[in-house]
């Protein structure tokens, strides 16, 4: 369950389904109703009136970041902005190159293309996006050997909107057609407690002003886990209270999931300590983190760095990820003397 909060990584279909039909519930239609973000949304806005007023199609957008920072809901946001249809497609799910050229060549004009996890779209596939990206155009090849044609097809003036978790991941060449490459940031405190009130209304919860405020300082600056929390919260409120959400009623549920004051919880923690235990504090590389904690590379990646990075408890340096003497007070840890430092003593 606490591997639920913090990972999309869910395993119960049934879960999976439930939490499927609250994202779509909770998800913001609309600028006004997308909170935070103002940078991203200044530029799209503007690039949206932009094209409208030239009656071009939106220039292609690249959205990266943490997960659940709401890359799938800007892009349906600019979808509803612009009145325009949204096809929405996954890296993963395009395998072959035909996949690409039937999706591309039944868009209209003016439609978006959402492609989740786009660094994960294979060679082929990637190299015949590029120019039906770059000059609305679809090359393809009929036939094998000597007698193979080329063909090209005019397509649809659409906008592909990308979304990655890891622009690293990204060839040069697929970044460079995107007219616009945004990174989403993790939410102020102040923004995640206004998601927090506005899900509370959407979903009926009685919550107070305290308790949504110590929810949103739990919430990893992260929407999706905001709204994960509060449905937690909400379930031991009606369970043990009388379904109001208040402060005593949110530091008991949380203390119930192993939910610390900076929201990490115990894999958080068994990371931390991994390092200092281990390494003394680091640096440690990505690999070896991996088998000293027993969870993915991804995993590391995605899930627990940027946020412990964004607090201030990790730092990456050229020789591997570190734990910060912050990291070490949030823990109730002192670092151990350097050897080096202390032979010099
Ligand atoms: N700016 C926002 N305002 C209010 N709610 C938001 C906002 N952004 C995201 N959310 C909520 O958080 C949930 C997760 O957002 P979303 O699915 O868009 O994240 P994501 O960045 O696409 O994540 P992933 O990388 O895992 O695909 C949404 O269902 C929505 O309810
Ligand atoms: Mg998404």
């Amino acid at each position: 369950m606490i591997d639920r909060i913090i990972n999309t990584g869910v395993h119960d279909q049934d879960d999976q389904e439930e939490e499927k039909e609250i994202e779509v519930t909770l998800r913001p239609r609309d600028f006004v109703n997308y909170i935070g973000q103002d940078r991203l949304k200044e530029n799209i806005k503007l690039a949206i009136d932009a094209a409208t007023k030239r009656g071009e199609p939106l220039d292609h957008i690249l959205l990266h970041g943490p997960p659940g920072l709401g890359k799938t809901t800007m892009a349906s946001v600019i979808a509803h902005e612009m009145g325009s249809q949204i096809r929405v497609t996954s890296g993963p799910a395009i395998e072959r190159s035909g996949d690409l050229a039937s999706l591309l060549t039944n868009l209209q004009d003016g439609d978006i293309l959402f492609i989740d996890e786009i660094h994960r779209l294979n060679r082929t596939v990637e190299e015949v996006l590029y120019s039906a990206m770059e000059d609305f155009k679809l090359d393809i090849i009929l036939g094998k050997g000597p007698s193979a044609k080329s063909l090209r097809l005019d397509l649809p003036t659409f906008t592909i909107i990308g979304a990655t978790t890891r622009t690293g991941s990204l060839a040069a060449p697929l970044r460079d057609r995107f007219g616009m490459i945004h990174r989403l940031e993790f939410y102020t405190p102040s923004e995640v407690e206004q998601i927090i009130k506005r899900a509370a209304k959407i979903l009926n919860v009685k919550i107070d002003k305290a308790a949504a405020g110590e929810l949103a300082k739990r919430s990893r600056l992260t929407p999706r886990i905001a709204n994960r929390l509060l449905k937690r919260v909400r379930d031991y409120a009606d369970v043990n209270g009388d379904g109001i959400i208040d402060s005593p009623i949110s530091f008991k549920a949380l203390e119930l999931l192993d939910i610390d004051e900076l929201g990490l919880d115990t894999s958080d923690r068994r990371l931390l300590n991994a390092i200092i235990e281990n390494y003394n504090g680091g640096p440690v590389g990505l690999e070896t983190l991996a088998a000293l904690t027993s969870e993915e590379r991804g995993t590391i990646e995605d899930f627990y760095e940027p946020y412990l990075m964004q607090i201030g408890l990790l730092e990456r340096t050229p020789r591997g990820r570190k734990v910060t003497p912050k990291g070490y007070r949030h823990l109730n840890k002192s670092p151990l003397p350097n050897k080096k430092q202390s032979s010099l003593l």
